[in-house]
């Protein structure tokens, strides 16, 4: 009736972007993360006989009714709904180690760390497959939380809910020599949320472009990955990363999440590997300049990043795990192999 799951943040080298079909959250493009050990959410989930509604906790405080709505749909796709009577009503607490109306707060984390302790709590059998299918309704990012290292989503087929999923292509400790360094550019919450980003980037004329041309990224990708090649695969973000925002821009009315800080860390970032250190730049739906580097590199990116003006400060991460369920504070035995029982 209780569980307890612990899931990180992940950062798009080929960046999802578009939706194939809204109703069941499908992206429209294949997109490649990393999973970092950075920015990691914390979720029980308490489903309880004698409550009458859903409660929602975000690092302590009583969440506002948007984010409650949000998680009780979560658990009804999850478990069942609960006006229907297939469920318990239930309490979910959820903390970050990083501040949430920080810009930072990733739905990636927390739907997965949801996803992971609802299907325990329901007592119910599961795998990363399935668990990445119903993160991803939530939130497509949060697929590729599930598991750790570099993961893959596929697009899928439009009306098909579980033909879009996470796989794993290098674990954690398979290439454990990558860096993401991330510069906070900003504390506040973001104004356009991804999910209406997305939306309007469809009236963009590099729509198109945007999605036929995003395949041969992830071939790309995929290739650096299996020769572990950071430059190539450093090329791939950048573009990636760049396509994605020239697509935003072109949206009417554009979608700009670039501020100064972005563009001035793009410039840092590449004045540092025209001295030949690795370092790659990509950016997300905010403001914060991020870079791909090497672990001997890291420091000095960071550095890099903290003189441009507007960077409040960096973060160092490296490549994550996947969610986990945790007994207590002790990590379960849940190795997550497909064989995984989760009950
Ligand atoms: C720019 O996963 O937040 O970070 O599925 O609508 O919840 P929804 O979108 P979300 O989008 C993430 C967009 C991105 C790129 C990426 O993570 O691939």
């Amino acid at each position: 009736m209780q569980a307890l799951a612990e899931a990180r943040a992940n950062i798009a080298l080929v960046k999802y972007w578009g939706k194939l079909d809204a109703a069941l959250n499908l992206p429209a493009v294949p997109s490649l993360s990393l999973t970092v050990d950075a920015l990691t959410t914390r979720t029980s989930v308490r489903f309880d006989p004698s409550r009458t509604l859903d409660a929602l906790f975000i690092d302590q405080k009583p969440a506002d009714p948007r984010a409650l709505g949000r998680v009780s749909r979560h658990l009804d796709r999850v478990v069942g709904s609960a006006a229907a009577n297939a469920r318990m009503f239930a309490e979910v607490r959820s903390t970050n180690d990083f501040p949430t109306a920080g810009g930072l707060a990733s739905s990636a984390s927390a739907f997965a760390a949801l996803t992971l302790a609802a299907v325990a709590a329901a007592g119910r059998e599961s795998d990363p497959t399935k668990l990445s299918v119903l993160a991803r309704q939530a939130s497509g990012s949060a697929a590729r939380s599930i598991l750790g290292g570099l993961v893959l989503l596929g697009v899928g087929t439009p009306g098909q809910v579980d033909s879009s999923f996470a796989t794993q292509v290098a674990s954690e400790g398979e290439w454990p020599d990558l860096r993401l360094v991330i510069g906070i550019a900003s504390e506040a919450p973001k104004e356009i949320a991804s999910t209406d980003g997305m939306n309007q980037s469809e009236s963009s004329p590099y729509y198109a472009p945007w999605t036929s041309s995003a395949p041969a990224d992830i071939a790309r990708a995929m290739d650096a990955i299996a020769r572990r090649d950071l430059p190539a695969l450093g090329a791939v973000a950048e573009r990636s990363a760049l396509r994605m925002h020239a697509c935003a821009l072109a949206a009417d009315p554009g979608v700009v999440y670039l501020r100064g800080p972005t563009v001035e860390g793009l410039h840092a970032i590449r004045k540092l590997r025209a001295r030949g250190v690795p370092a790659w730049f990509t950016c997300d739906a905010g403001p914060h300049p991020k870079a791909l580097t090497s672990p001997e590199d890291a420091a000095q990116v960071a550095r890099a990043l903290a003189e441009v003006p507007g960077i409040q400060r960096t973060i160092i991460a490296a490549p994550g795990k996947g969610a986990l369920l945790l007994d207590g504070q002790r990590v379960s035995a849940s190795s997550f192999t497909p064989e995984t029982r989760i009950a």
